[in-house]
């Protein structure tokens, strides 16, 4: 633009604003020099627009045809740049890079991680990866957004579609419990890629890796298509009037020579709102309060005071405004990678933040103050926190704590980094949150930490936040538990919990889009009471199907089914189809409406998924008030024993790329370092003492199950612990801070 008194033209993009300042946008020198921009631009830009993934959306084309000459006098060589292999989600092609630094500037700006940088000067100038490195930290696809020309493309979607053949179809992200708002792009019926939608009060104008690249395997080859019912010939392809009569008959000869108290439901935390009220519905209608969503979660203690839904009461944009965040439990970068970001934000606004965890996660901020200790610790440092909270504001240590529990925290009287946490929580600054993370969600002492972190909240005057996988809020408001309904009416006579139907097994069950020993807490025990079961119905997206299921009926994948999901601050988000379902799989809801038919059933006569919907919202409470308060009695107590002598506990949370069925047949996500092959961590000290080195073969035994693999060293690990991540393909993990043992594959250690 031209600047009155300025000596030459200026880049409007980077010259502040002044008072009296006259700019000319239109005038002979600015419409030269924007000319002369897009040449320089230009010079080295490849003409390959007819084959560019970004034609038709690329800004650089716009720029071109809006403000650039006709002609090019440019008659020199342009410069090539050579392309390598920077991973399963990102491909390059550096020879039509603009230097314009917006994918340097996101990894130093937003995601933390420094993927990419600039070599060279001037003709030799190129944007490359630090030694060769992949780009797949859990937001780097971003970046195909952010660059505005076709340097850089999803590997997955390159060259399959043109951006304005596309149809596109809002959706949520089903994986985490931020609601992410994502468009579902189609061709011809065909998922070809998943975008951002701007909504800056959730996802901001990002998705996570996780969020973007998961459509892959709603069109993966190993897709269930067709209703199969076992016989004397095995599992064997039936009609669904078939299929669903045998699953009715099964359910009904396990009422009939039983209970209906012997029926169990076990639904995936990704199910849609609908598909948790009609999975209740149907068992209820049945005879049976024997349903449950939470499948890691083995401390149901709090249930009877629970609040309306386990979330959080800060908004979600106010994260990126806090000025002290505690995590719990929480490895916030892989559990929820958008909330991650906020924290980050805030972070390098000035934020301090720390965290009592049982692993020393990287992380894409610093932390004040640390505590790493194993996972039957982690209460006991919340609970010094809370003494010496205490101390410090002059409060009294609230009564329903126990003397006995309080002892416990002796362990960590004088710990520094207790001190720092506390003395950070009582800094007078404005917003502030606990988080706790799936570790505490799923700790065998859950309500004992979150009635420690409700009493820290309240004492220092910060929100608290609790962060359930996927879309559980909805499964808590669709009355998916054992002793609630819908809406948080309580039931009379509750019924078992996940981990109940899973320790005092039950006749039948009825299993909704899970994968039981990879997403149950306990993968082993969960195989044997579906072994020992009668009978097993199992909705699932795909065609491994376990021995022991006896009907199998095929459910669509999130993109092509219609829902709604709750967010962790309680945000109602509906979604539509944005394909056809593949092959004669069907929605969940309406294969569960029509069970209820077969049933004879009264209520099951929904015409869309809406209309379920509007069933339960018509007398819909505030979902703004998640938590309920820190006057619930449920008392802390001392934890009965210990590790036994040669034992270690266990830290089990799943890996990124593993927390549901979908994600984990997602190809490209499955090939980026996030999901390398699971093994066995443990503490450099511990591997020392157990004289073992890295990578040797051994197995990990616990209870009922052991599981043969390698152990290396990790530094991460607390002391007296072994890592085995849940949800693999590795083998069934136990639940967090269970006893497991460690042998060598030739001999006992
Ligand atoms: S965002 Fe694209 S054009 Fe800009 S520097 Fe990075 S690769 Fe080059
Ligand atoms: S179409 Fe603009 S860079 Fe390819």
């Amino acid at each position: 633009v031209e600047v009155e008194r300025a000596p030459k033209a200026l880049p409007a993009c980077a010259t502040p604003v002044m008072d009296g300042m006259k700019v000319k946008t239109n005038s002979k020198v600015a419409v030269g020099a924007q000319k002369d921009t897009l040449e320089f631009l230009l010079i080295n830009h490849p003409l390959d627009c007819p084959i560019c993934d970004q034609g038709g959306e690329c800004p650089l084309q716009d720029q071109a045809v809006g403000y650039g000459g006709h002609l090019s006098r440019y008659e020199e060589k342009k410069r090539v740049v050579a392309d390598h292999d920077i991973g399963p989600l990102i491909e390059t092609e550096m020879t039509r890079c603009i230097h314009c630094t917006r994918c340097v500037r996101f990894g130093d700006e937003i995601a933390g991680v420094m993927e990419f940088g600039i070599t060279g000067r001037s003709e030799h100038l190129k944007i490359d990866t630090f030694f060769g490195s992949t780009v797949d930290s859990e937001v780097s696809g971003n970046v195909i957004d952010l660059c505005p020309v076709g340097a850089l493309t999803s590997k997955p979607y390159r060259f399959t579609a043109r951006s304005w053949e596309l149809i596109d179809h809002e959706s949520i992200s089903p994986h985490d419990c931020v609601g992410a708002n994502i468009s579902i792009q189609t061709l011809r019926g065909e998922v070809k890629r998943v975008l951002p939608r701007i909504n800056e009060a959730v996802n901001e104008c990002w998705i996570s890796d996780r969020d973007r690249y998961s459509y892959e395997a709603a069109g993966a080859e190993n897709r269930l298509l067709q209703p199969m019912v076992r016989g004397e010939l095995g599992l064997t392809p039936a009609s669904w009037e078939d299929a669903l009569n045998a699953a009715a008959n099964g359910l009904w000869s396990v009422i009939d020579e039983y209970d209906a108290s012997e029926l169990g439901a076990l639904v995936s935390p990704t199910a849609s709102f609908e598909e948790f009220y009609l999975v209740q519905k149907l068992m209820r209608a049945l005879g049976s309060d024997n349903v449950d969503h939470r499948l890691r979660q083995i401390d149901f203690s709090g249930d009877d005071d629970a609040g309306l839904y386990p979330g959080t009461s800060l908004p979600i944009e106010r994260f990126s405004d806090c000025s002290k965040i505690l995590l719990v439990g929480s490895n916030i970068r892989k559990e929820q990678p958008l909330l991650g970001l906020r924290v980050r934000n805030a972070w390098r606004a000035g934020a301090k933040v720390a965290a009592i965890n049982s692993m020393d996660w990287s992380l894409n901020f610093g932390l004040e103050a640390k505590t790493i200790v194993a996972p039957g610790l982690v209460p006991y440092a919340l609970a010094q926190v809370l003494l010496l909270l205490c101390e410090m504001k002059n409060a009294e240590v609230p009564a329903d704590i126990s003397g006995d529990f309080l002892d416990g925290a002796d362990e960590f009287s004088g710990h520094e980094e207790c001190r720092k946490i506390a003395a950070m929580l009582c800094e007078n600054t404005d917003d502030g949150v606990i988080v706790l993370g799936q570790s505490a969600i799923s700790h065998p002492m859950f309500s004992c930490i979150e009635h420690l972190a409700h009493f820290i909240a309240e004492i220092s005057g910060v929100a608290l936040a609790i962060l359930p996988p996927a879309n559980s809020v909805a499964g808590w408001m669709a009355g998916c538990l054992p002793h609630r309904g819908a809406n948080g009416v309580p039931v009379e006579a509750p019924g078992l919990n996940a981990r109940q139907m899973i320790h005092n097994p039950r006749a039948a069950y009825l299993l909704f889009d899970i994968e039981p020993s990879r997403d149950i807490s306990d993968g082993m025990h969960t195989r044997q009471a579906m072994e020992n079961a009668s009978f097993v119905i199992s909705l699932q997206s795909f065609d491994d199907v376990p021995d022991y299921v006896d009907v199998v009926l095929p459910i669509t994948s999130f993109t092509e089914n219609a829902g709604t999901f709750i967010n962790c601050e309680g945000r109602v988000q509906h979604t539509v189809a944005a394909v056809e379902p593949m092959g004669e799989s069907r929605p969940g809801w309406k294969i569960l409406r029509v069970l209820g038919n077969f049933f004879n059933l009264p209520g099951f006569d929904y015409v869309q998924a809406g209309d379920v919907f509007e069933e339960t919202s018509a007398e819909a409470e505030d979902v703004s008030e998640p938590n309920g308060s820190s006057s619930r009695p449920v008392p802390c107590i001392q934890k009965e024993s210990s590790v036994s002598p040669g034992y270690f506990e266990l830290i089990s949370d799943p890996k990124i790329y593993s927390v549901d069925a979908t994600v984990r047949r997602a190809a490209a996500l499955q090939s980026t370092a996030d999901a390398s092959p699971v093994t066995v961590g443990v503490h450099p000290d511990d591997l020392e003492a157990l004289s073992l080195k890295n990578g040797t073969a051994i197995v990990l035994r616990h209870d009922l199950h052991s599981v043969h693999t390698q152990v290396f060293s990790d530094t991460r690990v607390a002391r007296g612990c072994v890592y085995f991540p849940a949800g693999s393909d590795a083998g069934p993990s136990a639940s967090i801070g269970a006893e497991v043992r460690i042998e060598q594959e030739s001999g006992t250690v």
